[in-house]
């Protein structure tokens, strides 16, 4: 048997790290449940202590009204009521009027190898000077400002600029099409754009402002485009743009902050659902904060002296409450790196080799302490070779992070020997755009890992896996992973569509956050969470809806009808397969597939190209004329031995459960 086979078998557990565990917050699985169940019996005491940790400019009268949403009029919960707050506050200026002030809050390293260390004194400065631009030109509290921009300080300034005049920000992936933008700009009518003239990825230059233009053709609810000057890249103007530097530059440093509602919208964000449509999940400021801060203290165990590198895009929700808000609001120092994890540096900034060691040297200089990373990362650092870590010093590192797919045992075990050196407790964080923070994780030091398990819930998230009906499922059973109650950090509506908020997330399951997950916990309470069981896909770590792919080729005129699913892949968790059956007389050949794949990506991004496309006279259907994906499954899968990213065992019962669930199957 090799020893990742004994590692499933035995499902063993790891002894929490002794080293880590005599400094951890939390220093043992005993700790852990008493933390737990005070925080289950006293849910409300318990979470007014954490926003303690916040800024607060009015304290709240009451911390919660208001219970999970039961019909479409029903508006849901309030935290910290009456609580006035302003996000930028606790991120930026306490630090910044602190010995913190020329601390690092964010080292920068740009693609080619260029750096910039900024601290919290300077960070206060340029967020103060991007508010009074924002203002100057007619921005104000409620206006929605989309940002589209690459990994650079400026992005995260951008976005604590706008939490600072209480403007919402919409934060669009650079790698999402013109098309795609349009319609996230379009939905949630945003006033204004901030964007780059590029960005660097694989030495390459993402047009940023080229994708911008093109977004703004069929929409008009934007006045300004501010853009920054990133690699010298020629734009086309118009009088609707900016030049950062000339706007935010010239702005003056001082800006008082005003503080807003508790529940003052502080950014909404487009997430795949079931539908065609992206949902713009909304969240708040005092709750977000409260979470996003207090699971960055908790998960990473996050000490002054840390360097915090968590690898997301900003456009991603980890990129939210892991790069910006939660660790800024802990006064911790980030790390920010713009490009791809195998660009070598340029010749200028003493670039070497294929670059497939990057990310390591990167730790090695920055003296990286907690690194926080998606599985799919990993499975390819293991394909790359264990010569490129083990060039280099990776002994700063204390503590490693996973998130965004189920981390099979393989990958978990090579993380932990290769980057961790036997040494680093790995937290494997399961949550979502939704929840706004980390839900299920282990605590360093105070909880023994499994490979592949989330471990526990975290004190005051109360989580379970229940049957349809709502009933808890014994041991090993899979089930449905819902969220019992309220939390400070969930989504409070979808902006737009209360009603959609209200179906999807509590109308499955009664009385019941539901997360759209399947899972088994086991004997010992530990979480295993097997994927969607809705229509939803986790590509590479991102999430997509097969239903918004499958709109995206039926919008091609030689389309006539397409079926989406995914398949097991062993680097990116799921591959899109999608079968299509082509308009009468035309020709299905390599050169259409060419085109379709093509298609999706002007259509919504690169990320949504079918792996494969699969031509079909006809799709199979049920006698009520719905596709049976379930079949086109089997088959998409049956062509390729399976990796072993899910075990056989989870795959059968998350086929299963997402039989029970899939109304249209
Ligand atoms: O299926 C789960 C998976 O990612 C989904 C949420 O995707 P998104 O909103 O894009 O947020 C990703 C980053 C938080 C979940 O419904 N997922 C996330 N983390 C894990 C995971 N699946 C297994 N293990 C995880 N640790």
């Amino acid at each position: 048997m090799s020893s990742i086979e004994s590692v499933l078998t035995e499902n063993r557990s790891f002894p929490p790290p002794v080293a880590f565990a005599r400094d951890a917050r939390v220093k043992s699985l005993i700790d852990y449940e008493a933390l737990y169940e005070r925080a289950a019996r006293e849910p409300e005491a318990f979470w007014g202590e954490v926003a303690c940790d916040l800024h607060w400019s009015t304290p709240w009268k009451q911390i919660l009204e208001g219970a999970f949403p039961e019909t479409a009029d029903s508006e849901g919960v309030r935290w910290f009521v009456g609580g006035t707050l302003n996000a930028s506050l606790s991120c930026v200026d306490r630090h910044a009027h602190s010995w913190r002030k020329n601390k690092a809050a964010i080292i920068f390293e740009g693609e080619p190898g260029d750096t910039t260390v900024i601290t919290y004194g300077q960070l206060h400065r340029e967020v103060c000077k991007a508010a009074n631009a924002l203002t100057s030109l007619g921005i104000k509290a409620g206006d929605f400002v989309a940002i589209y921009m690459p990994m650079v300080p400026e992005a995260a300034i951008a976005m604590l600029a706008c939490a600072r005049i209480g403007a919402p920000h919409t934060i669009v992936f650079g790698g999402f099409s013109a098309d795609a933008l349009a319609d996230r700009i379009a939905d949630c009518s945003a006033k204004a754009v901030i964007t780059a003239d590029g960005g660097w990825r694989r030495g390459q230059v993402v047009p940023l402002k080229h994708n911008v233009d093109k977004a703004l053709e069929g929409v008009t609810s934007v006045e300004h485009v501010i853009v920054l000057q990133r690699c010298s890249n020629e734009v086309a103007w118009t009088k609707r743009d900016v030049w950062w530097h000339e706007v935010v530059e010239t702005a003056s440093a001082k800006h008082e902050a005003q503080a807003f509602d508790s529940e003052h919208p502080l950014f909404s964000l487009y997430t795949s659902g079931t539908t065609g449509k992206p949902k713009g999940i909304l969240h708040t400021t005092g709750g977000y904060l409260t979470n996003a801060a207090y699971t960055t203290k908790m998960v990473f165990d996050l000490r002054d002296d840390d360097v915090f590198w968590c690898t997301a895009d900003i456009g991603w929700v980890t990129g939210h409450s892991y790069v910006v808000y939660g660790p800024l609001a802990n006064g911790a120092t980030v790390l920010m790196y713009e490009g791809a994890p195998n660009a070598p540096r340029s010749d200028e900034f003493g670039g070497s080799g294929d670059g497939q060691d990057r990310f390591w040297d990167i730790i090695e200089r920055w003296g990286v302490t907690v690194f926080y990373t998606a599985p799919t990362a990993i499975r390819a650092f293991m394909k790359w070779g264990d010569q490129y870590p083990a060039k280099h010093d990776l002994s700063s590192l204390r503590l490693l992070g996973s998130v965004g797919e189920p981390i099979n045992p393989e990958a978990w075990m090579w993380y932990r020997k290769q980057i961790g050196g036997d040494r680093c407790p790995i937290v494997d964080t399961w949550w979502q755009t939704e929840t706004g923070a980390i839900m299920i994780s282990p605590l360093p030091g105070a909880i023994p890992t499994k490979p592949g398990s989330a471990t526990r819930p975290l004190p005051g998230i109360d989580v379970d896996v229940v049957t349809r009906e709502g009933v808890p499922v014994g041991p090993n059973q899979g089930g449905f992973l819902v969220i019992k109650r309220p939390w400070p950090s969930m989504l409070r509506t979808i902006y737009g569509d209360h009603a959609r908020y209200v179906s999807t997330y509590f109308g499955e399951i009664p009385g019941m956050y539901f997360a759209g997950d399947g899972a088994r916990k086991d004997a010992d309470g530990y979480f295993w969470i097997m994927g969607r069981v809705d229509d939803v896909i986790n590509v590479a770590g991102h999430r997509l809806s097969t239903m918004e792919v499958e709109s995206a080729l039926v919008s091609h005129p030689k389309v006539a009808e397409a079926a989406v699913v995914g398949r097991p892949d062993e680097l990116k968790g799921q591959a899109i397969v999608a079968f299509v059956t082509p308009r009468a007389g035309m020709v299905a050949d390599d050169a259409l597939a060419r085109e379709l794949r093509a298609h999706v990506a002007t259509q919504i991004g690169a990320l949504a190209r079918p792996e494969e496309i699969r031509f079909a006279e006809a799709l199979p259907k049920t006698r009520s004329g719905k596709i049976m994906r379930r079949l086109l499954r089997e088959v998409a899968s049956g062509s390729t031995a399976r990796g072993d990213t899910t075990t056989l065992e989870d795959q059968g019962v998350l086929e299963r459960l997402a039989q029970s669930f899939a109304h249209d199957d």
